[in-house]
């Protein structure tokens, strides 16, 4: 594969590896946008489309704009140019609560599960569809308000068991007192809960070790084969998800998207292999 291949930045060419058929209409696309931090270009004129059903992983080095991506996605920073595409509708710079409404759901770097509940309560926390009742509703409704958490609960556990692994049979214990790698896994079912179209995934294999990446590689597999619509993008450092998961990966590099394509042909491309993967990497 030679490295012309890949769309290089500036490029106005599609990527080879063409990535967004049927459906792109419904899909999520990131349309040229740049993110600046005072003098600092964290991104510059990036694209990137994600169709239903697609799994995208984005990788780059250390400070390349990965989870700024995500936070201009999610609606956390405003791009300062550029927009944020869900099918038709423009949300670029809506409130992050407005875009998950629309169906984008996310986990973060760094965990942000509230530890001092029962990883069931995590789950029904991730249920925005649920409007947790007001005091004077359950005095006023209470065999509603105890019927609509009951149904909140199995939903709950229906999910926790989707997401695989022993979190359901650990659901009534408190989130702190779960394995990282659980942790990891109770996050994306928490995410999973308000059944979003998009899910973005920032190194969900942070802290974990080779075999619960391989179990959270199954995981996210069936994830997709139980969810055919659901689109994934994943930020990940880790190169067995990345050869194991996405249909396409995405390279930024100090800001700039430098390549797009299989994975195969990333770990071709020299310039990836120089800003990424290390240039004794890939020599087959
Ligand atoms: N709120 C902010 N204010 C100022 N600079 C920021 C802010 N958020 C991100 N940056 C800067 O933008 C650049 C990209 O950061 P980002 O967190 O997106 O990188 P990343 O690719 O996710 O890196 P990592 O792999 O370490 O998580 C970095 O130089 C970072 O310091
Ligand atoms: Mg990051």
């Amino acid at each position: 594969m030679k490295a012309s291949a890949l769309r290089a930045p500036g490029s106005t060419g599609e990527p080879l590896a063409a990535p967004v058929a049927a459906g792109a209409a419904r899909g999520l696309s990131v349309e040229r946008v740049t993110m600046r931090f005072g003098g600092l270009v964290a991104l510059g004129d990036v694209s990137l489309d994600v169709a239903p059903g697609e799994i995208v992983a984005v990788i780059g080095p250390n400070g390349a704009g990965k989870s700024t991506l995500f936070n201009v996605i999610t609606g956390i920073y405003r791009p300062t140019q550029g927009r944020v595409l869900i099918g038709d509708l423009d949300v670029t710079g809506r409130p992050a609560h407005a875009i998950a409404s629309l169906g984008v759901a996310r986990t973060f770097q760094s965990s942000r599960l509230f530890t001092g509940i029962s990883v069931l309560d995590n789950v029904i926390l991730g249920m925005h569809a649920l409007s947790p009742p007001s005091v004077l509703q359950a005095l006023l409704f209470p065999r509603r308000s105890r019927n609509e958490l009951r149904q909140a609960a199995a939903q709950a556990g229906r999910i926790l068991q989707s997401v695989g692994g022993h979190l359901y049979d650990q659901r009534y214990r408190l989130a702190e007192e779960l394995a990282q790698a659980d942790r990891r896994r109770l996050e994306i079912a928490r995410a999973l809960a308000g059944e979003p179209k998009f899910l973005l995934l920032d190194e969900p294999t942070a802290g974990m070790d080779d075999h619960d990446t391989d179990v959270l590689i199954q995981d996210l597999l069936r994830i997709r084969r139980d969810r055919p619509d659901l689109a994934i993008v994943v930020v990940e450092h880790d190169m067995r998800l990345v050869a194991a998961l996405p249909d396409r990966v995405a390279v930024l590099e100090y800001g700039s998207k430098i390549a797009e394509a299989s994975f195969e042909e990333i770990r071709r491309d020299p310039r990836v292999q120089e800003a990424y993967l290390g240039s004794d990497s890939v020599d087959d």
